[in-house]
């Protein structure tokens, strides 16, 4: 069981979406278990005020220092010792790599920004690691938590039920998902691929594996340069590069 641990202003943004379909599942077959602490209790002033005005001036505020780091000593009290990880646009990019990995771990605590961002010295002594979730900058830290615990726990053996299910996700291996369809066989005139429909479990594959490449091709050429790729792959990609 991996147990996260969400420092945030803002609780209420998770009730939602942690009371849906897979997550809440793995919540509920104690695969995973998530806690949501509302940094605002580590305040120590009747008004419970957890930001302030920046030093040297400028627009915004900045989240406090001590409730912060009264949180994440509270959290360090109790074994196993988390990873302590901060959201935000100037950590490094998050990838399903670095997903796999963190779902190896006991515990995380994802510490949310708002506002500005945190002082920088709680930033400097109680954070491990830092993640952005893409370049661009949201109003807090809550959506790339979610989207970190999200991708992170679907990683966990249980989680999704079928391995399988993750193992053909897009940059599980290097490049980008095959195409998928359901029920009907033809909607709006475009008919299922007859291959889909033969029953014929290595054409199957071998299908899928060639638009994988050749969706990868089209949209993300630059996952090629570093993905596990066979002979075949390869050969595979020359034909489609022939192809235009
Ligand atoms: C308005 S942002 C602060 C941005 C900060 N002043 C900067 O430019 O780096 C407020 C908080 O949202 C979160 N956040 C915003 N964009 C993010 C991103 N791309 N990845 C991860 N966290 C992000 C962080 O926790 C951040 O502290």
């Amino acid at each position: 069981m991996i147990r996260f641990e969400i420092l945030t202003l803002f609780p209420d943004f998770f009730k939602g979406p942690l009371s849906e379909s897979i997550l809440n599942r793995a919540c509920e077959k104690r695969l995973i278990d998530i806690r949501i602490i509302n940094i605002r209790d580590f305040t120590a002033d009747k008004h419970h005020v957890a930001d302030d005005y920046p030093y040297g001036g400028g627009a915004g505020m900045v989240m406090k220092p001590e409730p912060i780091a009264k949180a994440i000593c509270s959290l360090k009290e109790e074994s196993p010792q988390p990873r302590v990880i901060f959201l935000t646009p100037q950590g490094k990019p998050f990838t399903q790599q670095r997903a796999r990995e963190l779902a190896q771990l006991e515990r995380i605590v994802l510490l949310c920004g708002h506002y500005e961002g945190i002082d920088e010295r709680v930033r400097m002594r109680h954070v491990d690691e830092e993640i952005s979730i893409g370049d661009y900058v949201l109003t807090g830290g809550e959506a790339p938590a979610l989207i970190v615990l999200d991708a992170v726990a679907r990683m966990v053996p249980g989680v999704l039920g079928n391995e399988d299910s993750f193992r053909n996700d897009s940059f599980y291996e290097g490049i980008l998902d095959y195409p998928h369809y359901t029920r009907p066989e033809e909607f709006e005139g475009d008919r299922v691929p007859e291959t889909l429909l033969s029953g014929h479990h290595k054409k199957i594959e071998e299908w899928r594996r060639r638009e994988a490449l050749a969706r990868t091709l089209r949209v993300r050429p630059d996952l090629l340069e570093h993905a596990p790729l066979s002979e075949e792959d390869h050969r595979i990609l020359n034909e489609l590069r022939k192809l235009g």
